[in-house]
């Protein structure tokens, strides 16, 4: 008989990036609330100490790790420092993102386009080569990373962001193939509108018509993304990898 969903995450440690605002701090919130030690990671550091002092108070095993995706060194003295305090890493969730700025192909400047490719793609493989050891060390685990409806269907008005999301979805077939017979499952999500401060590069009206359009008529709130992430890192997800979950309200359904 498979163990809960939160009888699976007790004890593990979770890396989470990206942990300081949105889906990332939902995600680090249900792990914590599973009972996971949580290696919380992110640039924006005061904001990050904010929101872990918050957890710890909620009951939360919880550590704030300033760190950059951007940074492959950054990265490497993430993981170590979850090693050093937990003794091993078992879960890691690959969410940091940007949504860079709006506007069709030929008006993209090459500094937003080479940004938006450097968190959202880059940010993922510099991560997932960091931790695959430290996974693998400390006996298999499952990684998930945060891609987005963007990694499905596209969008004329954030090519950069289409293009590293699908490529996301891509590098994590690739490396859920290389290490699914060492014990690692590692999947992606795609969630649609998700009400967080990302959304602010769309104006008003733009998310009061992505809400109209989204089949559930409304935003997603991050929690709901939180608890795909939970499902597919426990075990009750273990015949679960390579693959891609939208969680969109609908949206590439319509
Ligand atoms: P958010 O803006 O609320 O949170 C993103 C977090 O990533 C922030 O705390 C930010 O400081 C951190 N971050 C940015 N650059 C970083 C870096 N270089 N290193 C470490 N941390 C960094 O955004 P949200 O909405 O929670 O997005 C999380 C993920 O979900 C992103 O990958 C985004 O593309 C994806 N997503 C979001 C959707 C939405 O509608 N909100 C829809 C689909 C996907």
């Amino acid at each position: 008989m498979n163990p809960t969903l939160d009888e699976g995450l007790a004890d593990r440690v979770a890396l989470v990036t990206g942990a300081a605002s949105g889906i990332g701090l939902a995600v680090a919130r249900r792990l914590a609330t599973a009972g996971a030690r949580v290696v919380m990671a992110d640039v924006a550091e005061a904001r990050l100490d904010k929101v872990v002092h918050q957890l710890r108070q909620e009951g939360g095993r919880v550590l704030a790790c300033a760190a950059d995706v951007c940074k492959p060194a950054s990265m490497d003295g993430l993981v170590s420092r979850a090693v050093e305090a937990f003794g091993g890493l078992h879960l890691a969730v690959n969410n940091a993102g940007i949504s860079g700025k709006q506007a069709p192909l030929a008006e993209q400047s090459i500094d937003d386009w080479l940004r938006v490719m450097d968190h959202n793609l880059h940010g993922v493989f510099y991560a997932m080569r960091s931790q695959i050891p430290a996974l693998l060390a400390s006996g298999g685990g499952a990684i998930v990373n945060v891609a987005s409806v963007l990694g499905q269907v596209g969008s004329a008005l954030s090519p950069a962001y289409t293009a590293a999301k699908h490529a996301v979805v891509g590098l994590t077939r690739s490396a859920a193939l290389a290490y699914a017979d060492q014990g690692l499952r590692i999947n992606a999500v795609g969630p649609g509108y998700i009400s967080t401060p990302l959304l602010q590069a769309l104006s008003e009206s733009d998310r009061a018509r992505v809400a109209a359009t989204t089949p559930l008529g409304r935003l997603g709130d991050p929690c709901e993304i939180a608890e795909l992430v939970a499902f597919l890192l426990s075990p009750r997800a273990s015949f679960t990898t390579g693959a891609f979950y939208l969680a969109d309200g609908g949206f590439t359904t319509a």
